[in-house]
């Protein structure tokens, strides 16, 4: 599944052609590799406001070996080395005024921005400002961080991560993923951290070692991408999916060492049957036998409203929604999730956006986001996590399907002009998984490449 505009508008002729035509030349993505570096260049760090976190930002990146340059060479252009992140931290914004200061760093400095360049803004949460000028310039930086995404070219993307008083700890492992090549389709994103405890280290290459991982609707597409990538990074995965995909989640589970469960996930005693099959093999004797449950299994059954029927309203609900409930509630009832449990729930765009013909879809996929957000609290009481992710446009085996027209429109909306991988949604989920993202809770992160609609 290449993507054939992106390969031609990328090869000699193409480039000079679509040059010539003033037509959109989407850029191959810098996605992760094993062992690969944090950022294939130097970066360099500005302040706008008192920028409390400088020091912070400044050690998490050398620790992850990056050459961190200062803002005066970073705007010289010294030695003309072009630079693979960019960092504004605008912390300690009294008011709009403070903000002609992250102008002054970010117009020079994105101007060294090399292709597949990363744009961060780390700030505070509008709605715990203490002064209204203070909100309103918090808010800007939405506003800035959105509007640059939607400018960069090159597969560069801009993302915003807000740190209140007291989450500071929680702060690599966002500014990390939001560096490097595993958050290559996510863009134009605004992340709020809470205060956890976070362990000291982490293992970059292989975070979820001795993990033990639950995919639902693993048997193909975003599902079998997410436990490819959990395998990678060190779990275990339980991969499950409905008997009828036992031929394909056997072949998933036995390619990455993990086990297969056949399960339908609406069926009657669905989570019960789970918990057993984990507590046999993954409990040392207590209840406690999971580490990451991803709720990724899920249906369409699309019509416009007024033709539809309620059987296809009924099952997306119960396979989309009720099951996540369902399942997640079981699992907090059992006591199975192991201390520092993550929970990700796979929700979408068109939850977010709405979209013609899948009231029945888009209404599950709110729910899903208003359940990670409700259940959050009660999450970070035990030490937990739950979050969701919201693809747009993910190039799988079901777009390939769609006509050519309404395919490349869907997949060329987005500041990145191109679709999304499934493995671009699996690394976010990994990365939401991972020890260090203890202080990500209750969060929608769209995997969507900054796409036009709902943003
Ligand atoms: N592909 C996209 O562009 C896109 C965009 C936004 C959101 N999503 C969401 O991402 C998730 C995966 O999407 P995909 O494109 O890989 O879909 P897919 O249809 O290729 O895979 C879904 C898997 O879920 C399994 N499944 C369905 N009902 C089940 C049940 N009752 N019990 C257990 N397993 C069940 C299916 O057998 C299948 O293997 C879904 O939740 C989907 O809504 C996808």
């Amino acid at each position: 599944m290449s993507d054939w505009y992106r390969d031609f508008a990328n090869s000699g002729f193409g480039t000079t052609l679509t040059k010539q035509l003033g037509l959109p030349r989407p850029a191959v993505l810098r996605r992760y590799e094993p062992g690969s570096p944090l950022l294939p260049g130097p970066a360099v760090i500005g302040t706008a406001g008192k920028g409390r976190l400088r020091e912070a930002l400044t050690t998490i990146l050398r620790d992850a070996g990056v050459t961190v340059q200062s803002p005066a060479t970073a705007d010289g252009g010294t030695d003309g080395e072009k630079l693979a992140a960019v960092i504004l931290d605008a912390t300690g914004l009294a008011g709009p005024a403070d903000l002609a200061a992250a102008h002054d760093f970010l117009a020079p400095a994105i101007k060294r921005l090399r292709g597949s360049g990363r744009v961060l803004v780390v700030g505070e949460p509008p709605a715990e400002a203490t002064s209204v000028p203070q909100a309103a310039a918090r808010q800007a930086l939405d506003g800035l961080v959105r509007s640059i995404g939607k400018e960069l070219l090159d597969g560069s993307t801009a993302n915003l991560v807000h740190v209140p008083e007291g989450a500071e700890g929680s702060l690599a492992s966002p500014v990390r993923f939001f560096l490097s090549g595993r958050s290559a389709y996510v863009d134009g994103q605004p992340v709020t951290l809470s205060a956890a405890d976070v362990p000291s280290t982490q293992d970059d290459d292989r975070p979820l070692a001795g993990k033990v991982a639950v995919v639902t609707g693993a048997a193909r597409g975003i599902g079998a991408a997410i436990a490819e990538v959990m395998a990678r990074d060190g779990a275990h995965v339980v991969a499950v999916d409905i008997p009828a995909a036992g031929d394909s989640l056997a072949k998933v589970a036995n390619d990455i060492g993990g086990t297969a469960l056949q399960l339908d996930i609406t069926a009657a005693h669905a989570a019960r049957r789970l918990i057993e099959h984990l507590r046999e093999r993954h409990s040392a004797g207590g209840n406690r036998c999971v580490d990451i449950v991803v709720h990724n299994a899920g249906i369409t059954r699309d019509k416009l409203l007024v033709n539809m029927d309620a059987t296809r309203w009924n099952s997306v609900m119960a396979v989309n929604l009720q099951a996540q409930l369902d399942i997640t509630q079981a699992l907090l009832d059992s006591d199975a999730l192991r201390p520092g449990a993550r929970v990700v729930c796979v929700s979408s765009q068109s939850g977010i956006a709405g979209n013609r013909g899948q009231t029945n879809y888009a209404a599950s996929k709110a729910g899903v986001i208003g359940m990670v957000r409700a259940w959050a609290p009660e999450f970070a009481e035990r030490g937990a996590t739950i979050n969701a992710v919201a693809p747009g446009f993910i190039v799988t085996e079901m777009t390939a399907r769609m006509p050519l027209g309404t395919r490349e429109i869907g997949s060329r909306i987005n500041s990145l002009q191109q679709g999304g991988l499934p493995v671009d949604v699996a690394e976010t989920i990994a990365w939401l998984s991972q020890p260090g993202s203890a202080g990500v809770n209750g969060q929608v992160v769209r995997v969507c490449g900054q796409s036009m609609l709902g943003a």
